[in-house]
């Protein structure tokens, strides 16, 4: 699989300060961890992740997201940014009202994802619809297919079958021309095979490998920048990645 370091895919000088101060606040709210030592954002080894969903959006000029695993939103947030997103679907195992142990800004928080939804000041976050992954069902499917331009899956990243179902989910969401995102390629082993087998039963599909982590930032965290694992952009239609490069 080919490799395009997350500067080539989209390089960070191109992105207006306005662009990269709103997804900095998106992942102060969502995405560290409880960690007394860190104060700035850019300390957390990891952020990228919602810039390369960010500029994969913005550089196929998606006009909406199907993901699966919603985590805290980072995601989801990051891209309901776009003016030409109007929409996001999210599902998740864990209800949306549910109150747990997080970090917001990396001190501790007691609360659910309405929560964080409330701290979040972008009204962009309107076009997000989240939902517990027992509405992707049946009918949600029929009612959805070819629907998204863009798909992200990171939801479970242990059980073989749950996660190649996602991806046959997504299959029929995306449009021809859509783009399969698959998260923790690489480091998590499960979720390696099953991305492994898709590569080579869905051969007509073109592949990319983008790693991310400590990529945008590396003077701020500590991490190296990581090689041979971060996300794979599925393209349905080869030309889509050849012709935007
Ligand atoms: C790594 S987090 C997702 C991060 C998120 N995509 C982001 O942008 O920050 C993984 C999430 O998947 C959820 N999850 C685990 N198993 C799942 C399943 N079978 N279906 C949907 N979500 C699942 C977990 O509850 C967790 O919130």
């Amino acid at each position: 699989m080919e490799t395009i370091k997350l500067n080539e895919l989209y390089p960070y000088e191109k992105l207006e300060p306005s662009e990269t101060e709103k997804l900095f606040e998106i992942n102060k709210i969502t995405k560290t961890r409880v960690d007394s030592k860190k104060t700035n954002i850019r300390e957390h080894y990891g952020i990228e992740q919602s810039f390369v969903l960010y500029n994969v959006a913005k550089k196929y000029k998606c006009k909406n997201m199907v993901e699966i695993g919603t985590g805290r939103g980072t995601g989801s947030y990051s891209v309901s940014l776009l003016d030409h997103v109007k929409r996001v679907d999210t599902f998740d195992i864990i209800e949306h009202t549910k109150k747990v142990p997080m970090a917001v800004n990396f001190k501790s928080f007691y609360g659910s994802n309405k929560d964080l939804y409330n701290m979040i000041k972008y009204d962009e976050k309107s076009k997000i619809n989240f939902k517990h992954i027992n509405e992707l069902n049946s009918v949600y499917l029929k009612n959805n297919e070819n629907k998204f331009d863009m798909a992200f899956i990171d939801g479970n990243h242990t059980n073989y079958n749950i996660i190649m179902n996602d991806f046959k989910n997504c299959l029929k969401l995306t449009n021809d021309e859509g783009i399969i995102v698959f998260d923790d390629y690489g480091n998590f082993p499960v979720v390696t095979r099953v991305v492994n087998d898709i590569m080579e039963k869905y051969s007509d599909f073109k592949y990319i490998m983008v790693p991310f982590r400590g990529h945008y930032f590396k003077e701020w965290s500590k991490g190296e920048e990581e090689e041979g694992s971060g996300e794979v952009l599925c393209f349905k239609k080869k030309e889509i990645f050849s012709n935007n490069l």
